[in-house]
């Protein structure tokens, strides 16, 4: 069958994209990557894209194909033209910029990955190799099948919202590295992985277990960290820290959350932060001329609080 393949060019960084399309004479097993080489081998050599393995292992090749990432030498033609409907179209990775066609500039995503410490640091190295049981192995299993392709980066939209986040990639590695039994940085690592721009920003959006394609499910990894910072005892107080003790604590306290003690509480410090309060203060202006500052004897706990408290504290009795 020929199929009409649209394609995202740019000669170089600046220059303004455009879209090219190709009629390729292929078969609904063909893979994407076996199609773009057709193309390159065949009708136009200027393409640009990266492939090494063909096997789903070096992670060299992912792109957006019909608007997410995948690996080309992975996903087929024919499921590729069931997905969009008839259309096939091919850009490079989101979240990274272009350097030319199909290729990106990685720089952003090593950069997230060697903000955790992404190596097993031991102090005192044993003299013969350290084994594992199964058991210890395991945990670190999902997170140990990571290919490094890049495909969790372009959908993440938490590095849409703020380009300093570490991205689900490098959370992943994160969750590795403190389920090790190895690793004897733990502490250090989760005082660390709890700032900001690490776990506590993930908007729990889901997009890295969805195209993730070997099964790490980020998403699902960053949230064991989550359980590991809040299972830890005196963690040195951060934002994310207090955001999640003060929702915790205003849910029980009025069954649910009273809007004006949040944020003298969370980003003020419960008023120790001078530079937290300060920082509300435009916020807090705007919403005065707004009319939308809610006053606090204007707050009433809801009807269940009784009934939310008790679930709360037999949730926090659970062991
Ligand atoms: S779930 Fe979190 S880490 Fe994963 S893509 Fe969404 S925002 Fe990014
Ligand atoms: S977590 Fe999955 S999608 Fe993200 S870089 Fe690793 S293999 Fe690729
Ligand atoms: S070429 Fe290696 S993963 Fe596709």
């Amino acid at each position: 069958m020929k199929v009409p393949i649209r394609i995202r060019r740019q000669p170089d960084r600046t220059s303004r994209p455009t879209y090219q399309t190709y009629e390729v004479e292929c078969e609904a097993g063909n893979t994407v990557l076996d199609v773009l080489n057709k193309i390159q081998w065949e009708q136009d050599g200027t393409l640009v894209y990266r492939r090494n393995c063909r096997n789903a292992i070096c992670g060299s090749c992912a792109m957006r194909v019909n608007g997410r990432a995948i690996l080309a030498c992975h996903n087929l033609i024919g499921d590729e033209l069931e997905e969009g409907h008839g259309q096939i179209t091919i850009q490079p990775l989101g979240n990274l910029p272009v350097i030319r066609d199909l290729v990106v500039d990685m720089g952003k995503f090593w950069a997230g990955l060697k903000r955790v410490d992404p190596t097993v640091s031991t102090t005192n190295l044993p003299e013969r190799e350290s084994l594992q049981t199964p058991a210890q192995r395991a945990k670190l299993q999902a997170a140990a099948n990571c290919i490094l392709c890049g495909a969790c980066y372009s959908e993440c939209n938490a590095v849409v919202g703020d380009e300093n986040f570490v991205g689900p990639h490098a959370l992943a590695k994160a969750q590795r590295l403190l389920a090790d039994n190895r690793d004897d940085h733990t502490q250090e690592r989760i005082q660390q992985y709890t700032q900001p721009n690490f776990a506590w920003d993930c908007t729990r959006c889901f997009n890295c277990n969805e195209v993730c394609p070997v099964g790490v499910q980020p998403l699902n990894r960053i949230t064991e960290i989550k359980q590991t910072i809040l299972q830890t005892p005196d963690l040195v107080e951060s934002t994310p820290l207090r955001h999640r003790h003060t929702l915790v604590d205003l849910v029980k306290e009025g069954g649910w959350i009273d809007e004006s003690k949040f944020g003298l509480q969370v980003v003020g410090n419960g008023g120790r932060s001078l530079p937290g309060l300060l920082s509300l203060v435009p916020l807090g202006l705007r919403m005065i001329l707004k009319g939308k500052l809610p006053a606090p004897w204007h707050f009433k706990a809801s009807q269940g609080t009784q009934e939310v408290r008790a679930i709360i504290t037999a949730i926090q009795r659970k062991p």
